[in-house]
């Protein structure tokens, strides 16, 4: 390969650990992260680090002129529950990112795209169980308006100008490398390290609020596959469902209670709760399965262990 990889937005809950993973497959040198925070010391310490805004049109037009970039993955983002706090700021930085990217991409800068899209999309018309790939898309939050809007962008600038650009539909990601950047699936986070620190846990969802959801390595490995598979191979221009593992807070409690017995958990549901309801509860990913051979391997109590041994390491 002789083009960098650009990532940006790489201080987030996805971003870190896409870069490192990057810079393990291709390079330390080859793989440039940048975000608008202060970078963190493992991304400095193992590769190239840029300060950058996404919204800057030639702050990024430097960079991939100067370290001769060839793929970039857009992390940055205002995430669904952040954004109904902000909505025109959560809308323009979503919205001004993906531009940025795909009108570099239209002027022969960038060769190859990553822009994630969301089960945002879906909204409540949307049927809940074993959504399809292609379904009614009537998205209720800003966020999710955001992520339709790109998704038919991310399709007209492949069909209009022949743009190599890739998108999966993330479900919520669960991680104990990074905290979560502000997402209605936060929950399923913060529950591991409360149940760890304090041995009790109050939930935002309802008990019965079943959701698409994923553990990161599953879902790096996934974004991984989607940009090294042949385009030819590829059917969806616009953002493929991808699916892991769908479970309710009671579920997920229960496999905490497997392991740490005397856990307890409470419900407090807040307006993240009306946001989850609008979602599917799981997703039918066969095209994904289809065309780039997608497959988890993290089911519920696989990841259960994964997490709380991952934590137990960072709390010792
Ligand atoms: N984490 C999830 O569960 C999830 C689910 C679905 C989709 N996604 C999507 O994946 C992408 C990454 O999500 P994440 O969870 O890593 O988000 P995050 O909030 O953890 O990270 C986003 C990063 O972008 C940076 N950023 C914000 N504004 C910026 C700007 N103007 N310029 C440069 N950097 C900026 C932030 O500092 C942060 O480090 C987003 O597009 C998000 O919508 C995430």
């Amino acid at each position: 390969m002789t083009g960098k990889t650009l990532i940006i937005g790489a201080c987030g809950q996805i971003g870190t650990e896409l870069t490192l993973t990057l810079r393990n497959e291709l390079g330390n040198e080859n793989v440039i992260a940048s975000d608008i925070r202060e970078g963190k010391d493992e991304l400095k310490a193992s590769g190239p680090f840029e300060h950058l805004d996404a919204r800057d049109y030639k702050a990024i037009e430097d960079i991939l002129i100067h370290y001769d970039v060839e793929e970039v993955y857009l992390m940055a983002a205002m995430l669904s529950a952040t954004a109904e706090e902000h909505p025109m700021r959560g809308w323009n930085l979503n919205m001004d990112a993906l531009f940025n990217v795909l009108n570099l991409a239209r002027e022969g800068k960038i060769k190859k795209l990553f822009w994630p899209s969301s089960i945002a999309v879906f909204g409540p018309s949307t049927p809940k169980e074993n959504t399809p790939q292609t379904t009614v898309m009537e998205p209720t939050t800003v966020y999710g308006i955001s992520k339709q809007t790109g998704e038919r962008w991310c399709a007209y600038y492949h069909k209009r100008y022949g743009i190599d650009v890739r998108s999966v539909r993330y479900p919520g990601l669960i991680s104990y490398k990074t905290p979560p950047g502000g997402g209605t699936t936060d929950y399923a986070v913060e529950i591991f390290y409360e149940a760890l620190k304090s041995g009790k846990y109050t939930c935002f969802l309802k008990e019965n609020e079943g959701l698409p959801m994923m553990f990161m390595e599953d879902a790096i490995r996934a974004t991984i596959n989607l940009m090294t598979t042949p385009a030819e191979n590829l059917s969806i221009h616009s953002s493929y469902n991808l699916a892991g593992i769908s479970f309710t807070p009671k579920e997920l409690a229960a496999a905490i209670k497997r392991e740490i017995p005397g856990f307890e958990i409470t419900y407090d549901p807040d307006f993240r709760q009306d946001i989850a309801e609008t979602w599917p509860s799981d997703i039918d990913d066969s095209q994904a399965r289809a065309d780039w051979n997608w497959k988890p391997e993290f089911n519920l109590q696989k990841m259960t262990d994964t997490m709380l041994n991952g934590i137990r390491g960072t709390l010792n």
